[in-house]
């Protein structure tokens, strides 16, 4: 039997390739670090510790490694920049070390950040030039992973849909408190309104189709890198009026601002989209647009205690 090894399953992403990989027939051992995961067969790690993550990989042997931890909160990694390259550049490096001595695959999420966003609409092979410290630790990151046998690093872009921890408020030692579709939900379930800039551009990724993503760059041949993200390139503001729209909300609550309005300490990309042509010739699969996947996200609502 195969067996998945999914690093960071409390997290957004690995809770849904812990299902669709659970669909698939692999024998899952997922891991969590600060929180308690609900889901069976999981680990305590945390991949800054080499000893842990060799012991673990060497103990179960998995066909393949998922790993989608990460500090990525930026600002936050702005400003704790030693925390940060432990935890994205050390901790994947002792992946990608656990993995090579063992010979098993590892597929690396990054992400759209590595580029500075003045081109957008970003193929594999552009210009990489990170704006800020996070993106910089995954980039390094992505160098690291790919020196070993058997690899694929994934770039998605603004990662949105259910994920019961985020709404229990117990703080994930990724720094992430919320993604960006459930944020806005809240907000309009409460009738408040919400700012969202509307001159960074990112192509927003609903996470189960991402999983499905991952679980195609496990089964795959090919090393390399892979654009995994949606198809719409839209602004932070057009997203938020889609999920109004979608979900039934008054999208008077959705409230267009300039990034110069908002203060972040680390400057973000103004275009980071990113061109999926490759993952999806590669892997066979089709990324949604935004309308697509908040759609899904919807149907899914009756089920989201549970996902
Ligand atoms: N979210 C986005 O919009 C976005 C966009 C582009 C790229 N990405 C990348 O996509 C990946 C997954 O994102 P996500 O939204 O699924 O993240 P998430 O929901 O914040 O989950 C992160 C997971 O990593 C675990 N983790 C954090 N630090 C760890 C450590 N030192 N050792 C072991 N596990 C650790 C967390 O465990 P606990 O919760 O148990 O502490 C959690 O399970 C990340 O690599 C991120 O850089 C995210």
């Amino acid at each position: 039997m195969r067996t998945l090894l999914v690093i960071g399953a409390t997290g957004l992403v690995g809770s849904k390739v812990w299902i669709a990989a659970k669909e698939r027939g692999y024998r899952i051992v997922g891991t969590h670090n600060a929180r308690t995961s609900p889901l069976p067969q999981s680990q305590k790690l945390d991949i800054t510790d080499t000893d842990a993550t060799h012991k673990l990989v060497a103990a179960l042997k998995p066909t393949a490694i998922i790993n989608t931890a990460a500090l990525h909160n930026v600002d936050y990694c702005e400003t704790h920049r030693q925390e940060a390259s432990m935890v994205n550049v050390e901790g994947a490096a002792n992946l990608a070390n656990a993995a090579s001595e063992t010979n098993c695959r590892l597929v690396h999420l990054s992400t759209d950040y590595v580029f500075d966003g003045k081109k957008g609409h970003y193929d594999e092979l552009d210009t990489l030039n990170p704006l800020h410290y996070y993106a910089w630790t995954k980039l390094e990151a992505e160098k690291i992973v790919a020196r070993i046998p058997s690899y694929a690093v994934a770039r998605p872009s603004v990662i949105y849909g259910w994920n019961k921890l985020e709404s229990t408020g117990i703080p994930s030692s990724s720094g992430k408190t919320v993604n960006f579709a459930m944020f806005v939900l809240d907000r309009l379930e409460k009738g408040e309104t919400i700012k969202a800039v509307r001159d960074q551009y990112s192509s927003p990724t609903f996470a189960d189709n991402l999983a499905e993503a991952l679980i195609g760059l496990v089964e795959s041949p090919e090393n390399g890198v892979f654009h995994t993200a949606g198809r719409s390139c839209v602004s932070r503001y057009e997203f938020a009026m889609k999920i109004a729209d979608v979900f039934g909300y008054s999208s008077g609550l959705v409230e267009p601002v300039l990034s110069t309005d908002f203060k972040q300490l680390a400057e973000r990309p103004k275009n980071s989209c990113l061109d999926v042509n490759k993952a999806e010739k590669t892997l066979g699969i089709r990324f949604l647009t935004v309308e697509e996947g908040v759609r899904k996200m919807k149907i899914q609502t009756v089920v989201r205690d549970v996902a």
